[in-house]
């Protein structure tokens, strides 16, 4: 690894602290989700060091509805810390610094949203950031800075690549872990077959994935609505839009001729579906093979139970599985079949593996499954697929060139 993490950094500290607790909010609402407890380790450790512990995380985009104060985020916070969070409404004015000042060894304190600064968001070189009156005004306070917002890694955002050109800078136990999970694919060598199973919404994502990985992963299995935009290539009547739909033809228009060259030079390395599912009339789920489909009269929302079965003969022969998005509507029990069916192969299995893309691996606990029989589950998405394509990560890069 090559930045500094906190076993490099001395107990005892005024540590400013950045996480990820982007989080659904529904009404007004904040969701609690994996994100907290992933950052709890990390906040937690530093506390019972006795650092005095400054948290500062984003929700949101002005504008969205998702906007809001990070209040909520406190008292969720504190639940799996185990231990107060305090919250100041306020980024880096006058009543941050005293709240901050205020702080006793062992003690943590979240500051308001870091969006609500104007100087956060506009995306800009470090050497720019460093210099805000944000990172100025803040940065005194502190003894060193840790990065643990893995997910957020790809915005150069005034506190993720600012604070880490002035203050010691350390990566948290969360970067640590994802960092090493999902630079995996790229970096580590393995004997046997690594097997990529993508699905999800965007044919670019697969594409992109694809092109970067073309030398790592021998076997793609393809699902959802990417998958069959790839079938479509294939020549069958699939991966197109029937009635309101608006999910395939835009799509199709704009990769049809990628999808089809790399179908064309290496289609032995990808595996579609042969098999797809849909709701009949009494509202069940029902299952035609691709080869009888005449014309798509209805949408798709999963692939098929042989599908299912074909991918797990090739997961349970793997050495490393990777799955970046949902083979079907899994949030829908009825065509959960093909991602947890998937899911449920690698856990059974001891390969290498790593489930990332936010949605996705949300069906892991959606279906009762424990993490724990997975090499490694992301909480990130856009940082998570600019890992696996090989785009640099800002935030991540600022942390190594501090650490030389
Ligand atoms: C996320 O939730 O994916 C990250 O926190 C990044 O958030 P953003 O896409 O709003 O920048
Ligand atoms: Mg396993």
């Amino acid at each position: 690894m090559s930045f500094k993490t906190l076993d490099d950094l001395e107990p005892g500290q005024r540590v400013l602290v950045r996480l990820d607790l982007n989080s659904p909010v529904e009404d007004g609402t904040v969701q609690d989700n994996r994100r907290f407890e992933r950052h709890a380790e990390t906040v937690r450790e530093l506390a019972e060091r006795g650092d005095r512990v400054v948290c500062m995380a984003h929700q949101g985009r002005p504008g969205g509805d998702d906007f809001v104060s990070l209040r909520q985020h406190a008292d969720i916070l504190a639940e799996h810390v185990g231990r107060d969070v305090h919250f100041v409404p306020d980024t880096y004015g006058p009543e941050a610094v005293e709240a901050i000042e205020a702080l006793e060894a062992g003690e943590v304190l979240l500051l308001e949203n870091t969006r609500m600064c104007d100087e956060e968001l506009p995306e800009e070189d470090p050497e720019v950031k460093a210099e805000t009156e944000f990172v100025q005004s803040l940065a005194p306070e502190f003894d060193a800075y840790v990065n643990d917002a893995y997910s957020a890694a790809h915005r150069k955002h005034a506190s993720l690549v600012g604070f880490p050109l002035v203050l010691p800078a350390y990566a948290g136990r969360v970067m640590e872990a994802e960092y090493e999970a999902n630079t995996a694919i790229a970096e580590r060598e393995f004997d046997g077959q690594v097997t990529m199973v993508v699905g999800g919404t965007k044919a670019s994502d697969v594409i992109s994935v694809m092109n970067a990985l073309d030398e790592k992963v021998d076997q793609f299995l393809l699902g959802g609505i990417a998958g069959e935009l790839f079938l479509r290539a294939a020549g069958y009547p699939v991966g197109e839009d029937v009635g309101d739909m608006d999910l395939f033809d835009d799509q199709w228009e704009r990769n049809a001729d990628t999808i089809r060259a790399l179908l064309e030079e290496r289609g032995d390395e990808i595996t579609l579906a042969n098999d797809l599912a849909y709701e009949d009339e009494d509202g069940e789920r029902a299952e035609v093979l691709v080869e009888d489909i005449e014309e798509k009269t209805q949408g798709f929302l999963d692939v098929g139970t042989d599908t299912v079965a074909l991918y797990n003969d090739v997961i349970r022969d793997s050495e490393a599985v990777f799955v970046k998005g949902a083979l079907g509507l899994f949030e829908d029990e009825r065509f959960s079949v093909g991602t947890v069916g998937v899911l449920e192969a690698i856990a059974e299995t001891d390969c290498f593996s790593v489930v990332g893309g936010g949605d996705t691996s949300r069906a892991i606990e959606m279906y009762g499954m424990s993490e724990d029989d997975f090499s490694h589950v992301s909480i990130a998405g856009g940082a998570y697929i600019r890992a696996l394509t090989g785009e640099p990560l800002p935030a991540v890069e600022v942390l190594e060139a501090e650490a030389e």
